[in-house]
């Protein structure tokens, strides 16, 4: 079979490469993400997450670990604390992707308003646990709704079927604690913060409450069946009993290893829904940690400077300027090229399509087949924003597009695959197949983008860029042809 022979050289060169392991072994309160699981992990979530991208050979690397080791189980269950080796050969183009130039870089991502669609931003703060756990905590969503005496009546009567939970507290402040739990409950469970100032005495009195603080959970959204909770301020029991109305949400933030065990069980309700929620809890490390099982060994590369990536530094190449950009892809001779156009603040699309691509030209390679070339083009290089303004495409967005200056046609991947943020290996691959197979509908490249003097190549260049005259170009070609009669 054609892919026997296929797996045979991959795990040949499997065994050809060093052993690796990273700094954060699967005991680790850390959670170890790459390039596949960081959309289900982290770009999928409803927490902020801060991410440690690092080599384990880096000294400051290594001289932050314990720091950050400690800042995630200060974050347990309220945040997650992750890092992604990049010194792993398959975690390289991911790194680039975000633009990592050095070790460690640590950057925050908190949900958007588009699920999937995180925000990302540099941790340039100091690197200790204390200032991490702060940085972190104070980009959490806040979902906790501030009632007062006035407002609660309102409050009560939205969403009036949607079960609700109320904080009676004699805090201003929304606590982490209490912002991590309208997130499990996100889109279940409404969360309201009531301060216990002398204004708010109708709120207390219309429940029955007489100390602060006290949780209440109305179940089905109406005052009348109000439940109150009498255990301690705990995240996981609190949890347990806010189950009682709706499933907490599939991706909890890491819990402590310790409280996943404790089953307390709260009091008045029906244990066999409540028990539900411990499972639920901290799945998602559990999940990753079990994927992780290499010891740290001592490193043999000591230095304490941050070492430069190139930069970005994908698997696949970087046009640095605009004259490799004009000698690759947009010269009058140049053949078909595949582009990851990355903009300035790289989003979630280009990282994920820079390591399809990678992958895709790794495949290529194995099975000694030639494909044209892929390239990031970021915008680093000022041929980017001509790029994308010649094409009218949206300068802060990735787009993978092919373009050909010899045959002045240019295409971009479909508009629901970039919607449906599908640029998986996958999704890529049926993209490239099409430009291979000289399927689908192309475009003509707009006048000015590519130089317009066409000289005839001589006989010299003519056989230099013979190797890239491929069977498969050719097959394009061919069918290029034809579609323009
Ligand atoms: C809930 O809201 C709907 C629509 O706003 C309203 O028709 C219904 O009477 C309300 N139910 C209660 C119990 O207040
Ligand atoms: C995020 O919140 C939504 C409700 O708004 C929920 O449906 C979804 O499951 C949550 N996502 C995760 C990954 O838990």
């Amino acid at each position: 079979m054609v892919q026997s022979s296929a797996i045979t050289v991959t795990a040949a060169l499997l065994a050809a490469l060093p052993v690796h392991a990273g700094l954060y072994n699967k005991n680790s309160p850390v959670v170890q993400v790459d390039g596949k699981s960081y959309d289900r992990l982290i770009a999928q979530s409803n927490y902020t997450s801060i991410v440690e991208f690092y080599a384990p050979w880096c000294g400051h690397c290594k001289n932050l670990q314990p720091a950050y080791e400690k800042a995630a189980k200060s974050l347990a269950g309220l945040a997650k604390v992750a890092a992604v080796d990049c010194d792993e050969e398959s975690n390289k183009a991911f790194c680039g992707g975000f633009g990592v130039q050095g070790f460690p870089t640590l950057k925050i991502i908190k949900p958007g308003k588009t699920p999937g669609k995180p925000i990302v931003e540099d941790y340039n703060g100091a690197r200790t646990a204390k200032g991490i756990v702060d940085a972190v905590v104070e980009k959490m969503p806040n979902l906790v709704k501030k009632v007062e005496d006035k407002t609660l009546e309102k409050w009560l009567a939205e969403a009036n079927e949607t079960a609700k939970a109320i904080l009676f507290t004699d805090k201003g402040k929304t606590s982490a604690l209490m912002k991590s739990i309208a997130i499990d409950f996100k889109g279940s469970i409404q969360v309201a913060q009531i301060r216990n100032t002398d204004k708010e005495k109708a709120s207390m009195e219309l429940f029955g409450i007489t100390k602060v603080p006290t949780l209440l959970l109305l179940p089905g959204g109406k005052e009348a069946q109000g439940l109150v909770y009498d255990g301690e301020l705990k995240k996981e029991p609190m949890v347990e009993f806010l189950s009682q109305a709706a499933e907490p949400n599939p991706d909890l933030a890491p819990a402590k290893a310790k409280t996943l065990k404790s089953k307390s069980k709260p009091k008045d309700t029906d244990s066999k829904k409540a028990s539900k929620a411990p499972a639920a809890a901290g799945t998602a490390t559990e999940e990753v940690l079990e994927e992780e099982v290499t010891e740290s060994p001592t490193p043999e590369v000591e230095t304490q400077k941050p070492i430069v990536l190139p930069d970005p530094a994908p698997t696949i190449s970087t046009l640095e300027d605009e004259a490799q950009l004009a000698a690759h892809c947009l010269g009058d001779r140049t053949g078909t090229c595949i582009l990851a156009l990355l903009p300035e603040s790289p989003d979630e699309i280009g990282a994920k399509a820079v390591v399809s691509l990678s992958e895709i030209q790794h495949k290529y390679k194995l099975l000694h087949r030639n494909i044209f070339p892929f390239y990031v083009l970021s915008a680093k290089n000022p041929g980017y924003a001509k790029v994308k303004s010649a094409l009218k495409l949206a300068e802060a967005e990735s787009q993978i597009i092919a373009i050909n200056g010899r045959r002045s046609w240019w295409r971009q991947i479909s508009e629901s695959a970039l919607a449906e943020k599908d640029v998986s290996q996958e999704a890529i691959e049926g993209f490239v197949d099409a430009i291979r197979l000289g399927e689908g509908a192309k475009q003509k490249l707009p006048a000015g983008l590519i130089p317009e003097e066409a000289e005839e190549p001589s006989k010299a260049e003519a056989e230099e860029r013979k190797p890239e005259e491929t069977p498969v170009i050719v097959e394009e070609v061919k069918t290029e042809i034809k579609d323009e009669l």
